[in-house]
Order: structure tokens, then C-alpha cells, then sequence
């Protein structure tokens, strides 16, 4: 027997084959208004999409959310707890690539890549030399959140000979210096990279006290969550010019962004790029496939997530 399952997310289209060798698979964007959500024992969605109450409701014998994607702070947990739902994500496969990309932007902000770019496209070379840039040799970078990301960022970071600081919950048995108070690292750092979980115990860690200690020739790098910056205070101390630049892969209110990034000229814009690559999203369905696969046909739980 083929058990039904929904994928609510167009993000996941080029990959829907992969749920199609083990399930009746449904698209939510190519469904018309009148769903039957009660046939559905399993969903897929990504970290960006809004899993909560009101939305799972709909779905009477659901026995599975699998999130795409390795963050699930789009789940609405306790909903899931109290209604006998398991959350599974698929970490560990997208871990490089979300470092690359926050090694790329980091490098791309200081060195203004994607300016320079511009530059020779607008034929201005002819006209004067490019502005100089920002050396990342013997600077400090700041790692806020030394999970998998954290620890995979600094690995790259440390071939730049620059100087690792780290913040989080926890103590890490690693060599880099731990800082238990954000606010005591922000004044030290020349890049604040931000790699954390998202969700309430993050929101709005970045905020005005914090970013006002930093310096004003410092950077941020955001690659984890939007929610984890207040981007009013942000916006603010860029405007001001209180820090550099600001280098974002997540927005508070992604897909939409704040129209006022869009007019400043120190920050780097990318569209929660961080696992999209063709060879990682590729692995992260197939492991999402096959963790509804596991529970459902054999009751067997790989990549809970635990809450
Ligand atoms: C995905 C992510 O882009 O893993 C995460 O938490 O944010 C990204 O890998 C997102 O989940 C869409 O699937």
C-alpha cells in the first residue's frame, strides 16, 4: 500500500520524484481550492514555511511532518507533541554548503565582489580605479551559534588565518575562545557570523544593545535564521553607518524584504540560498522521502527531531 503525502512547498519541485518512488504524492501549489487534507499521513516542508497550528489542523490523520531542510522552528511543536505528530529533518547534508556560502558572503562584503562586478559592467574602469577594500587576514570573526554550520564555517576560517571567537548556549570542547555573553564578544569582533538555531530562544538576539557595541568597521553574516536579528535595529545602525555592512541569506519576513535593504549600498542580498545547491537539496529529499518511509511503513524514527 502506497501511503499519500502532501509537499506544501514549490521550493522542493524539481525534486518531487524522489517522494513519488515511495508515495502518492501531492503538490500543494498545483492543487485548486477544494483539498482533501484528511487523506494525508505525511507532509513535507521547508524551514521557511509557516507549519503552524492553523495549517496543521487541516490535516486529521497526519502521523508525519518532515521538514526539508535541517532548522524546524516553522513547526508549531507543540501542536505536533499533543497530537501524536513526529517532526524528522534532515541535517548533516546541507552543512557545507550553507558554510561555503557563509564563507562567500563574508569574503564577497569585505572585498566587495559583487560591486567591483558592477563596476566593469557600468564601464567605470575606464574612468578611475575600483575603491579599495578590507583585508580578512589576522581580523577576528565571531561565530554566533557553534553548532554543525558554526564549526564547519570555522574549519574554512581557519585556512584564512584569521582569529575565532564563539557564542552560544554552551561551552564547546573545542580550542576557539567561548564567550557565555554576546555582549563581551561584540566589542572584540571584526565579522559577527551568525549560524544558530532560529525560533524563540534566538529571536531578536541581535538587537540594538548588541549592535551598537560592535565596531563601526565591522560586519554581520546571517545564514541562519531572519528572526534571529531585529532587522529595525539593523536597518538603523546601517543607515547610520554605526557598522560597515551586513552580508543576509535570511530575512525576517522572507520571501518579502524590508524595501529600506534595498536602498543601502552596504549590505550583500541573497535569497535563503545557504543548502541550494542541486547535489544537496538532491540528498535532503531523498532523506526526507525516506524518513517518512521509515516511520510510516515500519514505524522506525531516523532524524527526530526532539522537542
Ligand atoms: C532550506 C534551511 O533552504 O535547513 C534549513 O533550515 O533553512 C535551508 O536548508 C530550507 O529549509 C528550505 O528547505
Amino acid at each position: 500500500m502506497k501511503y499519500n503525502i502532501l509537499i506544501t512547498d514549490i521550493l522542493i519541485k524539481d525534486f518531487v520524484n524522489h517522494y513519488k518512488n515511495n508515495f502518492n504524492v501531492d503538490c500543494l501549489w498545483k492543487l485548486g481550492r477544494k483539498i482533501d487534507f484528511s487523506k494525508y499521513q505525511g507532509i513535507v516542508v521547508t524551514g521557511g514555511f509557516k507549519t503552524d497550528k492553523k495549517f496543521l489542523k487541516k490535516f486529521i490523520n497526519l502521523k508525519i511532518v518532515s521538514v526539508f531542510g535541517v532548522g524546524y522552528d516553522g513547526v508549531d511543536l507543540n501542536y505536533c507533541k499533543n497530537n501524536k505528530i513526529v517532526i524528522t529533518n534532515t541535517p548533516k547534508v546541507l552543512t557545507d554548503d550553507v558554510a561555503d556560502l557563509a564563507l562567500g558572503l563574508m569574503i564577497t562584503l569585505s572585498r566587495k565582489i559583487n560591486e567591483a562586478h558592477n563596476f566593469i559592467l557600468k564601464k567605470k574602469w575606464n574612468i578611475k580605479p575600483f575603491d579599495l577594500t578590507t583585508s580578512l587576514t589576522n581580523k577576528t570573526v565571531g561565530i554566533v551559534g557553534m553548532g554543525e554550520i558554526g564549526k564547519a564555517f570555522s574549519k574554512r576560517v581557519k585556512s584564512l588565518s584569521m582569529k575565532i571567537l564563539y557564542y552560544g548556549p554552551n561551552k564547546k570542547n573545542i580550542n576557539y575562545k567561548y564567550y557565555k555573553d554576546l555582549k563581551d564578544m561584540a566589542s572584540l569582533i571584526d565579522i559577527m557570523v551568525i549560524t544558530c538555531i532560529g525560533g524563540s530562544e534566538t529571536k531578536h538576539l541581535i538587537n540594538k544593545s548588541v549592535l551598537r557595541l560592535m565596531k563601526p568597521s565591522s560586519i554581520i553574516v546571517n545564514v541562519a535564521r531572519g528572526s534571529v536579528i531585529n532587522e529595525i535595529h539593523l536597518l538603523d545602525v546601517l543607515k547610520k553607518k554605526l557598522i560597515a555592512g551586513a552580508a543576509l541569506d535570511v530575512f525576517e519576513m522572507e520571501p518579502k524584504i524590508n524595501n529600506k535593504f534595498l536602498k543601502l549600498n552596504n549590505v550583500l542580498l541573497s535569497p535563503h540560498n545557504g543548502s541550494a545547491t542541486f547535489d544537496t537539496r538532491e540528498k535532503m529529499a531523498k532523506i526526507s522521502s525516506q524518513n517518512i518511509l521509515n516511520y510510516l511503513s515500519s514505524n522506525k524514527l531516523k532524524n527526530q527531531v526532539n522537542h
